[in-house]
């Protein structure tokens, strides 16, 4: 008989940045510096979002490993995945030179099982944008599921907003290319041209439909966003 895993979206596969790359995952957090303070940014979070020491914390799409492991450090506990097993390994190795405790496990937003109910907050930042909106609400719906009634989700990404969007994105383009060069120009480019970033109403829409309810939101430059719910 014909179920989901027939037709669900392959997370596994690269779209646009190919984060299994050993070398792109090296130069990931050397480039991102260029234009995010990935500690500063971390901490703001972890204030925003009420983090406590104790709480149990989902960070999907971890990446190199930064939040989470400031999170941990704060004494939260974290369960870090990522679809990149490159991804992984270099978090894994940054959090034991950290000397902090972490579950990193492969899986991502589609693929991660838990128990329902299982996390305090769940947080994501710059990984979103890899599901087609499609897949976005599946996703959404599952993660309300794993949430403690509760609980808060964090969703932090490349979200346009409608006014101005043309002009706000080449504006984006040019201002990476000022502190990045060719490299961060190619990035940005692609990352429209090839990711799944959606608008600020689709978002939205997605998030009430999935049964989450906004509680503070920001778009900064008309195209960095920041979502944070709770379950309506
Ligand atoms: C741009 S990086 C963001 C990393 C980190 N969260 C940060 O803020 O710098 C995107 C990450 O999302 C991961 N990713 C891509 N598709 C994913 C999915 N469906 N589920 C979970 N992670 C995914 C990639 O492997 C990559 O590590």
């Amino acid at each position: 008989m014909t179920s989901i895993q027939d037709w669900i979206w392959n997370e596994r596969q690269q779209i646009g940045k190919d984060y299994e790359s050993v070398e792109e995952v090296a130069l990931y957090n050397e480039s991102h510096s260029e234009f995010r303070d990935l500690k500063l940014e971390s901490r703001e979070i972890l204030r925003l979002i009420g983090a406590k020491p104790g709480m149990k914390l989902l960070d999907i799409g971890c990446g190199t490993g930064i939040f989470a492991i400031e999170a941990a450090k704060k004494g939260l506990e974290v369960i870090a995945i990522d679809v990149s097993k490159t991804m992984l390994e270099y978090a894994k190795v940054t959090a034991k030179k950290a000397e902090v405790s972490i579950t990193f496990e492969e899986g991502g937003f589609l693929t991660h099982t838990s128990p329902p109910s299982s996390y305090d907050l769940i947080t994501s930042s710059f990984s979103f944008h890899h599901l087609p909106d499609f897949f976005k609400f599946i996703a959404l719906d599952r993660l309300r599921r794993l949430m403690k009634s509760d609980g808060k989700l964090f969703i932090q990404d490349v979200i346009v907003e409608h006014n101005n969007y043309e002009d706000n994105i080449n504006q984006f383009i040019d201002r990476q290319e000022s502190v990045g060069g060719d490299f961060l120009r190619e990035d940005a480019i692609q990352h429209f041209q090839s990711e799944y970033s959606t608008f600020d109403w689709v978002l939205e829409g997605l998030l009430k439909k999935a049964g989450f309810q906004i509680v503070d939101s920001s778009i900064q430059g008309g195209l960095l966003g920041r979502y944070l719910c709770t379950i309506a």
